[in-house]
């Protein structure tokens, strides 16, 4: 199974969510048994983009972008994993933008892991250069069961800039990532993913799909990459 994960951030309110549900109907991709998409919206889209969703039948699966670290509780504006949990089937945590832009710790990222996947929510756990030993350390740590994880491999030089990594590197640190959590999980890799160079890094031998940021936020260009792989 290959796995393409579209990354919003934040971007499109739930007018403008509709619209490119719309917009990708129209373009009728080809979604390949083989290949499973997932949407990772902004909270407020999730639940009408999911009604309109089942009414159009496409074959897409829709997830969180963050999730408190704190069970329910008195959190003034924290979206708990228990909220979450009618909504959504996947969440990303510990994205770099968030690290870096709102201080998540490791400790944080892997008690959000814990948190989803006791409201059975697969984590998209995000991990990057040179952090990585002491990224998947804590999710140990927190007794997080890694085999109900997705990893994404994101190297912050790739992120947003349209310089990809090369797909042979992106597959030697995926490997990396597979020794740490006993082979146990898919492991993806994101960073300037385009419909022209997603084959590049699906191809290799331990990457199992790509996370797309900008490239998800135009029907064209997504049904470009889900087309790819089919
Ligand atoms: P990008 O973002 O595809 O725009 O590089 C990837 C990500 O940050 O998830």
């Amino acid at each position: 199974m290959k796995y393409v994960i579209g990354n919003w951030k934040s971007n499109q309110n739930l007018t403008e969510s509709l619209i490119w549900l719309d917009g990708l109907q129209s373009i009728k991709p080809h979604f390949s048994p083989d290949a499973s998409v997932i949407l990772c919206l902004p909270f407020t889209d999730i639940a009408g983009f999911n009604h309109k969703l089942s009414d159009l039948e496409m074959p897409i699966v829709t997830g969180a972008q963050n999730v408190s670290h704190l069970a329910p509780g008195k959190h003034t504006g924290e979206i708990t994993a228990n909220m979450l949990a009618e909504l959504v089937s996947f969440c990303i945590v510990g994205h770099s933008e968030r690290r870096r832009e709102f201080a998540e710790t490791s400790e944080m990222v892997a008690e959000k892991a814990r948190q989803l996947l006791e409201n059975s929510i697969t984590p998209i756990v995000c991990l990057d250069l040179p952090y990585l030993d002491e990224q998947i350390k804590e999710l140990f740590q927190k007794n997080v069961d890694v085999s109900r994880c997705y990893f994404v491999y994101e190297p912050i030089s790739a992120i947003g800039t349209g310089h990809p990594q090369d797909p042979v590197e992106a597959n030697h640190v995926a490997n990396q990532i597979s020794f740490l959590i006993d082979n146990q999980a898919p492991i993806l890799y994101g960073g300037s993913v385009t419909a022209e160079n997603v084959k590049s890094f699906v191809d290799q031998n331990r990457i199992d799909g790509v996370l797309v940021g900008a490239d998800s936020l135009e029907p064209t260009l997504f049904a470009g990459i889900i087309n790819s792989l089919s």
